[in-house]
């Protein structure tokens, strides 16, 4: 057992300093099955286990088309395993609520809603429907939800004049600022980001690097984060998991058909790993070359902050 990963109770093995981390998402025995045109099935997912305790910060690295981003949707509750379920807090996820909040690479903001709009969205469409929405405490939490959502979008480095802007308004970076916001706006337990960041040019993502380490931080909140990047991996992380089918092409050169699992699960130490490359030390560096031999990748420097 590594230092700091779980055990099957879902406590962290000798983690320190302070208490046990409480186990928060459980995913059991997971399969993930498409069926495909031809009537046969394309095994995505085969036989995922694992523990997130509360207030980690795994990052989800692998090749393209691995599963990443089922593993994502399954924990988000937008699509269900083909065997075995995903727990959060000990309850069977069905459905998408407000205890997970969900950020995609792009386009997730409505474009004929303006900022704030966007970002009041979801708490809106949770306590109010069509009818409840003519009464007078509808207007009042209404402007509670404006109020909330603009300290939200300054803690997010935007400017009250950013609120009544539309999307198409904003450069991608902001775009992604918004998008943090509205995920945030009902207070989820846990963020699940899906390369939320890949879109950005590289300064723009460094600064959304740091801006998503504070808020964790800060918050506490457990944060499940899709990434290709291996930099951005362990030094966001405090635990990198790999997805990976392991086999590859078969002997034919056919593709995997099997399915991926979990290659690598590794805990990262926050002192060894920091966002600046400075600060890198050689336990880094193994992590980085484990975590490059799971996904088949190499982390070039030209592409480490992309
Ligand atoms: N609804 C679906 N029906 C059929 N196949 C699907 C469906 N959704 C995903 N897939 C396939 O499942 C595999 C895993 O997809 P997924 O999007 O989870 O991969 P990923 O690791 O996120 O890839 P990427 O890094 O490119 O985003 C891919 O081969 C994809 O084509
Ligand atoms: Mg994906």
């Amino acid at each position: 057992m590594v230092p700091g990963s779980l055990t099957q109770d879902g406590t962290q093995a000798a983690r320190s300093p302070g208490a046990p981390a409480e186990a928060l998402i459980r995913i059991e025995a997971v399969h993930v099955d498409y069926p495909l045109k031809d009537g046969t099935q394309k095994k995505v997912l085969n036989g995922i286990d694992l523990i997130i305790g509360r207030g980690e910060f795994v990052a989800v690295a692998g090749q393209t088309g691995c599963g990443k981003s089922t593993l994502l949707r399954l924990v988000l509750g937008a699509e269900m395993p083909t065997k075995g379920r995903v727990l959060a807090e000990g309850r069977e996820v069905l459905r998408p609520d407000r205890d997970r909040g969900y950020v995609p690479q792009k386009y997730s903001l409505f474009p004929d809603k303006t900022v704030i709009e966007n970002v009041i969205f979801g708490p809106e469409v949770e306590e109010f429907n069509l009818f409840t929405r003519l009464t007078p405490r509808f207007r009042r939490r209404r402007r509670l939800f404006r109020a909330e959502a603009l300290v939200q979008l300054r803690h997010m480095g935007l400017h009250d004049s950013d609120a009544a802007k539309y999307p198409d308004q904003l450069s991608g970076g902001m775009q992604q600022r918004v998008a943090i916001a509205q995920a945030l706006a009902t207070k989820p337990k846990i963020l699940l980001m899906d390369e939320a960041f890949s879109a950005l040019d590289p300064g723009t993502r460094a600064e959304m690097q740091a801006l998503i380490r504070r808020v964790w931080a800060e918050t506490g909140m457990t944060v499940l984060f899709v990434t290709h990047n291996i930099h951005e991996a362990v030094t966001l992380g405090t635990r990198v998991i790999v997805l990976s089918t392991g086999a590859g092409k078969s002997a034919r050169g056919e593709p995997d058909q099997q399915g991926s699992m979990i290659a690598l699960d590794v805990p990262v130490p926050q002192r060894d790993c920091r966002l600046s490359n400075a600060g890198r030390s050689e336990e880094c560096a193994r992590i980085i070359q484990r975590v490059e031999s799971a996904t088949g990748h190499s982390l070039q420097p030209d592409t480490e902050s992309q």
